[in-house]
């Protein structure tokens, strides 16, 4: 008999949500991660008592119930509602774009009033079908909110020029004709109080976890030890590149503590001009309403992707999507690895999404239903 009945390779929220339903089952599970901590990209670093979200601000958003009541289950979130501000040279913008940003921009006040500019803008526009991000952002929402609030950030994140981005990268851009700067607009939204390692020391409790090994330099030994494995790294890696390598865009973290007790007033500041380098800066005390005497700031710069570096955001395009699939009719054919998560799903998912796709996962391998109301999936 092999010793554990779930060998899973990854401890992020995925690895996680799995390991812990399954050892609820009974199953003797070993949770590895090649990190030095358990989390995955939700881990949060600790520095003048502040938590620090390490890979990104991480904010909990979700308009389902029984999720909300499962991530609560193990720790209690705040009420942190996530309002960004956008610094555009020396303007100040409220954000997602709203009756607020509208004022800031023309200093009109009514819907009606901004709802006209911006179909004026538009129609002088006179874009019938948009060859390229630059051109769908401008049909969307016209020249002012594209030009300050648009156009350098994306520009930023993704290294190239709107006008060869592909128009498929902005579907929509909501216009709120409300005073409204609650970015998400799901019904439930915070942050675990205590961070999100509590989150994931709740899932993870009685498990056991090794940290610091890569699967792959003991792909032999660990394959072994299980009867089932729950992969979520790489999945092109898997299979050795045998398609060729999937690709991402990365990011770079520059943390700074600051000697003053609030450094900018807000959690998450968007700078939107092109030269800026870095597109945001992360004030983490703020998601957590904190009152420290010092502050810890993040500065995010998006980066082009190599092998050594962490690959944060796929690049779902025709020539990936196109080896993902050899990747993935090669993943149909396991019976007895599962395969779940960002990286070897590669597929940008949100946190809510995350414990969602894990808790199907869990209920399609053990027969009873997990979550009736995982509506999402
Ligand atoms: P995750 O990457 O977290 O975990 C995978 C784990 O596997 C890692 O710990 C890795 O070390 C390990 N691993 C990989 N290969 C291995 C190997 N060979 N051997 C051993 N271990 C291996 N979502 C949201 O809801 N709200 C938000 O605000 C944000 N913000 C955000 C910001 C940024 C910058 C990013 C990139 C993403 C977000 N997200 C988010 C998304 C969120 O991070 C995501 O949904 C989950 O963290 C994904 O969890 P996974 O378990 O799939 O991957």
């Amino acid at each position: 008999m092999k010793k554990y009945d779930y060998l899973i390779v990854g401890s992020g929220l995925f690895g996680s949500v799995f390991a812990h339903e399954a050892a609820k089952r009974g199953k003797r599970c070993l949770v590895i991660d090649k990190r030095p901590h358990a989390g995955g990209n939700i881990y949060c670093g600790r520095k003048e008592g502040i938590n620090i979200h390490q890979y990104g601000a991480h904010i909990f958003h979700t308009n389902d119930k029984s999720i909300w009541e499962y991530v609560n289950s193990f720790v209690e979130f705040n009420r942190y509602t996530n309002s960004p501000i956008a610094f555009y040279k020396n303007e100040v913008y409220n954000m997602p774009f709203n009756m607020n940003t509208f004022f800031q921009l023309w200093g009109v006040k009514t819907p009606r009033e901004a709802k006209e500019i911006i179909r004026k803008q538009i129609d002088s526009l006179d874009i019938k079908e948009p060859a390229n991000l630059e051109e769908q952002a401008l049909s969307l929402v016209g020249v002012d909110i594209y030009e300050k609030l648009i156009k350098g950030y994306t520009e930023k994140q993704w290294g190239r020029p709107a006008t060869q981005l592909p128009a498929f990268i902005i579907k929509r851009l909501p216009v709120r004709l409300t005073y409204d700067n609650n970015y998400f607009t799901d019904r439930y939204q915070g942050i675990p109080i205590g961070g999100y390692n509590k989150l994931t020391e709740g899932l993870l409790k009685g498990i056991e976890l090794q940290l610091g090994v890569d699967y792959f330099e003991h792909r032999k030994q660990f394959d072994a030890l299980a009867n089932y494995t729950v992969f979520t790294g790489k999945i092109d890696q898997y299979y050795h590149y045998r398609y060729g390598q999937l690709q991402y865009r990365s990011l770079r973290f520059e943390h700074q503590t600051l000697d003053t007790d609030n450094y900018q007033g807000n959690a998450v500041v968007n700078y939107t001009e092109a030269e800026v380098p870095y597109t945001r800066i992360i004030e983490h005390k703020h998601f957590e309403f904190g009152t420290q005497p010092k502050t810890v700031i993040t500065k995010e710069y998006p980066e082009e992707w190599t092998a050594n570096k962490e690959p944060y955001y796929p690049i779902n395009d025709e020539r990936n999507n196109t080896i993902f699939k050899k990747y993935k009719a090669l993943a149909d054919k396991e019976t007895d690895v599962i395969f779940g998560g960002r990286l070897a799903e590669y597929k940008y998912y949100d946190m809510h999404q995350i414990i969602g796709s894990a808790l199907k996962k869990v209920s399609g391998h053990f027969d009873a239903p997990v979550l009736q109301t995982c509506s999402n999936f």
